[in-house]
């Protein structure tokens, strides 16, 4: 028999997961192109070339033992030294090598950290709506999900609810910005009054509640400025993948970012490197780790992107929906119609278009749609959607129901 924890894990297995299968039998059925699958967040676009450049130029001049091998758990040497002169470059800040954990993408990343920080009971906050897994993650280490809701309209997280929500037992609070799944940016004003209050209660509480940012995200902005947390905020540990800025989510390659500055930096930089061991991946990817070294300018193919949001906020709008404007990531969270978010769902799901309900998230009455699609998906779909406005009475234009 498996284990109680896995079996309640499995038990609750990802609602998004099993839409991406329910997608993958709509399509055999109906042919993929009738199909609008805005479940997932799998970049459609291809990776930039220069990541393709950059794998082949490291087969070519990387001696094959240094490409395969074993290396630090933390990563190559040079490699978390090109991350912190990266970031030393952009936000004027002062990384080093050490404080630089090279991980399995994002999720492997915040699993280090949780098994890091976490003692058995201990707390993790999120802001809701939240990524899903998180709970599997701090539970996975015997840690509680406290979740503290950031309200519409704007879904800018509140610093008073935050301060309500922290007990002695609080350890970490997750911060998702560009968030997943509502596509808000959050302002520069709302993680300084986020911090404000971290630091009060750390101090009332005699030791330090980390942020922990979980940024795959940070470069999918459409003009809106990303503050950078940890200019607001020491005690940060941000989270970074390559999933989504450059399409390589199959790779699982990212990196953990502590700066020396942080409480303490020296055992908890140890500590990481040494919890991608007992977690079991070892180290990230080597051949990743090197040809993302090559890339750190690269930027995402943001017009795609771009072109993809405008589509699907304009069509959305058009049609009568209440859409949150969406300043980043690739998703749009739009309320439903008549408050019921898993009904809305299963209605689309009528018009063999897939969008995940809110509750998902923690977001009740709103959905999830992910437009890191074909620009023909998102065109494919406005016929369905307008039927499904009409449904709801929400359009003039006619409904087959
Ligand atoms: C907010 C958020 N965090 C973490 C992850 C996991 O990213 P990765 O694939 O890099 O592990 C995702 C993936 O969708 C995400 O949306």
């Amino acid at each position: 028999m498996i284990s109680d924890k896995m079996l309640q894990l499995t038990q609750n297995n990802s609602v998004i997961r099993a839409m991406f299968e329910e997608g993958n039998r709509l399509a055999a059925e109906f042919g993929r192109e009738n199909v609008f699958d805005f479940s997932l967040g799998n970049p459609n676009f291809p990776p930039p070339d220069a990541v393709r450049e950059a794998i082949i130029d490291v087969l070519n001049t990387v001696p094959p033992t240094e490409i395969h091998g074993y290396m630090s758990n933390a990563g190559y040497p040079e490699v978390r030294a090109a991350v912190a002169d990266s970031l030393n470059r952009r936000f004027g800040t002062e990384y080093d090598a050490r404080g630089i954990v090279m991980t399995v993408g994002a999720a492997g990343g915040l699993n280090v950290v949780l098994k890091t920080l976490i003692n058995p009971g201990d707390e993790v906050i999120a802001l809701a709506p939240y990524f899903v897994e998180y709970g599997n993650y701090a539970r996975n280490w015997d840690g509680a999900l406290v979740v503290v809701p950031a309200n519409p309209p704007t879904f800018q997280p509140n610093a008073d609810a935050l301060t309500a929500a922290i007990t002695e037992r609080t350890k970490a609070v997750i911060i998702n910005s560009p968030n997943n799944p509502t596509g808000v940016v959050y302002t520069r004003e709302t993680l300084q009054n986020l911090a404000d209050a971290l630091t009060r209660k750390s101090r009332e509480y005699g030791h330090p509640i980390y942020i922990i940012a979980d940024e795959p995200y940070r470069e999918l902005s459409y003009g809106t400025d990303v503050p950078w947390i940890p200019s607001v905020y020491r005690d940060t540990l941000v989270c970074y993948s390559w999933s989504k800025s450059l399409s390589l989510p199959g790779e699982r390659i990212g990196y953990i970012a502590v700066a020396p500055d942080a409480a303490d930096y020296e055992l908890l930089t140890d500590a990481l490197g040494i919890a991608t061991r007992v977690i079991g991946f070892v180290n990230a990817p080597s051949l990743m780790q090197l040809a993302v070294a090559r890339v750190l300018d690269v930027q995402p193919n943001l017009a795609g992107y771009a072109e993809n949001r405008k589509l699907l906020y304009d069509g959305l709008t058009a049609l009568g929906f209440d859409c949150v404007y969406p300043d980043g990531a690739f998703y749009l969270w739009v309320k439903a119609p008549n408050g019921d978010d898993k009904a809305f769902a299963a209605a689309a799901k009528q018009y063999n278009i897939l969008i995940v309900p809110g509750s998902s998230f923690a977001g009740a009455g709103y959905v999830r749609i992910a437009y890191c699609v074909a620009k023909s998906t998102i065109e494919g779909s406005m016929a369905g959607f307008a039927k499904l406005a009409g449904k709801y009475g929400l359009s003039k234009l006619t409904s087959d129901n």
